[in-house]
C-alpha cells in the first residue's frame, strides 16, 4: 500500500510510525511531514501545497497512492475528502459537510439537541446584544465559544459575568478570531473529569478506541492558560468499560447515525471530548480528526494493522476489520518551548534525542522541530511528545520521564505531573 499522509505535527508522526509497522505498507509520503517522520524508513517528507486540493489529488494519482490519511482539521474543513472522493481516490477523513461537527460548534450543538445526544445546555447567538443579555440572565460560571475554528483558542470558561462579557466583546466586537467568532455559542458550565474518546467509523460501523486523558493547562496541578495539550495517557481509568460502552451507545453511534440520516455521512476518526460526573457522560465537543497528543498514546496500544483499519473506513468495510488493543498503558509527556502558549523563541538545538528514543518501549514524537544542516532544532510551541508504554500507567509514566530527562534544549518546559488523576485513584 502506498500512503499519502497530510500534516506534520506530533499526531502525524504517531500516525506515520504506526502505519509504517504494517507489512502491507510499502511507502508513506508525508506532506509536509517533519524531521521525526523523515527518520522512519518507509517515509519521505514532500513539499506539497495544501491550498490547492485538486493538485493534491493530482499528486495522489501520479504517485499511485492507495490511501490518503488527513491529520489536520483545517484541510478536512476545507473539503479535501470531497475532492478525493469525487476523483475516486480513497481517503481517510470526513467530507466538508461532515467536518462541520468540529468546524461549527453551532452546527454540532444543534445536531446533538435534535438527536437527543447528552451535552450542556446552550444558546446560539448571532449578535452581541442577545449574547450579553443571555449572560446577564444566566449569570456565571458560563462558557463562551466561538462558532468556527480558532486553533483551540476559541473557548472561554468564564467564572464571572464580567469575564463572559469581555469574551463576547472580544469575539463579536473586536473580531479576535475573524469570522469564526461572528456567531458564538453560550453554554452551561459542566463540572466533572474530562476524557477523550476517539472512534474509527466508515459512516455505518463505529469502533471506539481506548479512552485517553489530555492535560490542557500549561502548569502542574492544571494551573495556567490552556494549551493544545501538555501530555496524555491511555487507557483513562475514569472511562470504565461500562462508561465506554455507554458513551459508544449513547453518543458515538447516535452521532454517526444522525450524520448519515442528515445526508452527510461521517467517515474517519471521530473525536468526542467528554465530561464525566457520577457516571453521567456529556459531550464537551466533537473534533473531526485524531487528537494531539491523544494519538501519541492511543496508537502505541493498537495491536491491529492501522492501514487495514483506515482503508476499511475509507471503503465502507469497517465491520470486517480487526481492531484490538493491548492491555498495557501509555503515557506521553509533551516538551514545549519556554513561553508557550504565549510567545516563545525557536531555533534552539535539541540534544539527547537518540539516547531517549533508543530506550526500550519509548518513542519520541516530533511536533515542532526543524532540521538545520543535520541538526534538529526547535520550531514550534509544542516541540516533542515523549511516549512510553509499560504494564501500567505508573510504570509508563516513570519510563516516559526517564526518557525526557535525556533531552535538552534551551528553555525546555514540561509538566511533571502527567497522569496524576489516574495515579490518584
Ligand atoms: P473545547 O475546545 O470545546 O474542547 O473547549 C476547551 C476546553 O474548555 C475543554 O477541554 C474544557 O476543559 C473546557 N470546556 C468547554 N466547554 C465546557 C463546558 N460546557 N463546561 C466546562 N468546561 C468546558
Ligand atoms: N488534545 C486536544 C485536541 O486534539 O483537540
Amino acid at each position: 500500500m502506498r500512503i499519502l499522509l497530510i500534516g506534520g505535527g506530533g499526531r502525524e508522526h504517531a500516525l506515520a510510525w504506526k502505519l509504517a509497522q504494517s507489512d502491507k505498507v510499502e511507502k508513506i509520503f508525508a506532506a509536509p511531514g517533519n524531521p521525526g517522520i523523515g527518520l522512519i524508513k518507509k517515509c519521505s517528507c514532500i513539499d506539497l501545497k495544501l491550498d490547492d486540493l485538486e493538485k493534491v489529488a493530482d499528486y495522489a494519482e501520479e504517485e499511485s497512492i492507495d490511501l490518503t490519511v488527513v491529520g489536520p482539521e483545517a484541510t478536512l474543513v476545507a473539503g479535501i475528502a470531497d475532492v478525493f472522493k469525487r476523483r475516486g481516490l480513497p481517503v481517510f477523513g470526513p467530507s466538508k459537510a461532515a467536518a462541520r461537527l468540529e468546524g461549527s460548534k453551532a452546527f454540532s450543538k444543534e445536531l446533538m439537541a435534535k438527536y437527543n445526544i447528552p451535552t450542556a445546555f446552550f444558546k446560539i447567538c448571532e449578535d452581541m446584544e442577545t449574547a450579553k443579555a443571555y449572560v446577564k440572565e444566566k449569570g456565571a460560571p458560563i462558557v463562551v465559544k466561538a462558532d468556527g475554528l480558532a486553533a483551540g483558542k476559541g473557548v472561554v470558561v468564564a467564572m464571572t459575568e464580567a469575564e463572559a462579557l469581555e469574551a463576547i466583546e472580544e469575539m463579536m466586537g473586536d473580531h479576535k478570531f475573524g469570522s469564526a467568532g461572528s456567531c458564538i455559542v453560550l453554554e452551561e458550565y459542566m463540572e466533572g473529569e474530562e476524557a477523550s474518546l476517539l472512534a474509527f467509523t466508515d459512516g455505518k460501523t463505529v469502533v471506539p478506541m481506548l479512552a485517553a486523558q489530555d492535560h490542557k493547562r500549561i502548569y502542574d496541578n492544571d494551573k495556567g492558560p490552556n494549551t493544545g495539550g501538555m501530555g496524555t495517557y491511555a487507557p483513562a481509568p475514569v472511562m470504565t468499560d461500562i462508561l465506554r460502552l455507554k458513551a459508544t451507545e449513547r453518543i458515538l453511534k447516535p452521532v454517526v447515525a444522525a450524520m448519515a440520516k442528515e445526508g452527510t455521512p461521517y467517515q474517519g476518526c471521530l473525536y468526542a471530548g467528554l465530561m464525566i460526573k457520577d457516571d453521567v457522560i456529556k459531550v464537551v465537543e466533537f473534533n473531526c480528526r485524531f487528537g494531539d497528543p491523544e494519538t501519541q498514546v492511543v496508537l502505541p496500544l493498537l495491536e491491529s494493522d492501522l492501514a487495514d483499519i483506515m482503508l476499511a473506513c475509507a471503503t465502507g468495510t469497517l465491520e470486517q476489520a480487526d481492531v484490538s488493543w493491548s492491555d498495557k498503558a501509555a503515557v506521553c509527556v509533551v516538551m514545549a518551548s519556554g513561553g508557550y502558549p504565549g510567545s516563545y523563541e525557536t531555533g534552539k538545538p535539541i540534544s539527547g534525542l537518540s539516547a531517549a528514543g533508543n530506550k526500550e518501549n519509548t518513542v519520541v514524537f516530533h511536533a515542532g522541530t526543524k532540521n538545520v544542516n543535520g541538526n534538529i532544532v526547535t520550531a514550534g510551541g509544542r516541540v516533542l511528545g515523549v511516549t512510553a508504554v509499560d504494564d501500567n500507567i505508573r510504570a509508563a509514566r516513570d519510563r516516559a520521564y526517564e526518557a525526557v530527562e535525556n533531552i535538552k534544549f534551551d528553555g525546555a518546559f514540561y509538566r511533571k505531573d502527567i497522569a496524576w488523576r489516574a495515579l490518584k485513584r
